[in-house]
């Protein structure tokens, strides 16, 4: 899976351009999923642009209630009504920026899995974190407390990125040692929560920097599923070549 995060950028004219921009790529790439997800305002013209490209339309965030007195927020029966598949859950700014937490973190993956939404569940630690050797214990928490509770048949819906925060729109990837490291102990834990055959067939993205000159050597690690890629996901060029990526 090869996901676009627009974050909060671009206006409908770009979102067109960009679409039109990869969708030979998405064409073309038969063994692979491409995913883009706009802001909430424009997902309607990204639906339309996407026509019948073989692109994924996601949105980066959902409230957990169907609807009601919830004043900016959007539910996961909106999403699908307006024709996305995807939602991003528990992205680094949302947790650092707007109080996402594990607790909530789990209550948007229930919404969206509820109204057959497919969860890309953002993880992560920062980089004082891993500097005090914390990484791995950071992530056992948040995918213990985001995921715990789902049986085999939700794991089916849900995709694990993984977000080194020191990473992410700092052009400081991670290596690939580094990243392929987190995967693994990721696996190793979703297999402690849903049973080993069952983890093994969860795609782990990697997220921070993903640019087209290091998408080839990532995406070459066992345990590395595929790319959350914010910045680089904005220049059609630029994700058509990820996209391409070869191993
Ligand atoms: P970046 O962002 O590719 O700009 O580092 C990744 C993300 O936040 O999903």
């Amino acid at each position: 899976m090869l996901a676009g995060n627009w974050k909060m950028h671009t206006t409908s004219a770009e979102a067109t351009t960009l679409i039109e921009g990869i969708a030979t790529a998405a064409r073309a790439a038969k063994d692979r999923e491409v995913v883009v997800g706009p802001p909430f305002t424009l997902l309607e013209t990204a639906k339309r642009a996407i026509g019948d490209a073989p692109i994924s339309l996601a949105a980066q965030h959902l409230h957990w209630e169907p609807k009601g007195a919830f004043t900016g927020e959007v539910s996961g029966e909106m999403l699908r009504d307006i024709g996305c598949s995807h939602v991003i859950i528990g992205h680094s700014e949302r947790r650092q920026f707007f109080g996402e937490t594990d607790a909530t973190v789990s209550q948007r993956i229930g919404a969206a899995l509820r109204v057959g939404l497919h969860a890309i569940v953002c993880v992560g630690e920062s980089l004082e974190q891993r500097e005090n050797n914390q990484t791995l214990a950071v992530i056992d928490t948040q995918i213990r407390g985001g995921l715990h509770g789902l049986d085999a048949a939700a794991f089916a819906s849900l995709t694990v990125a993984y977000e080194p925060v020191w990473a992410i729109g700092t052009g400081k990837v991670a290596t690939t040692e580094q990243a392929e490291d987190v995967h693994a102990a990721i696996r190793k834990q979703l297999g402690t929560l849903v049973g080993g055959d069952v983890a093994e067939t969860v795609r782990i993205l990697y997220g921070g920097s993903v640019k087209p000159d290091n998408v080839d050597a990532l995406m070459a690690q066992p345990n590395i599923d595929g790319a959350l890629v914010g910045g680089a996901s904005l220049d059609p060029k630029a994700f058509s070549r990820i996209i391409e990526f070869s191993n």
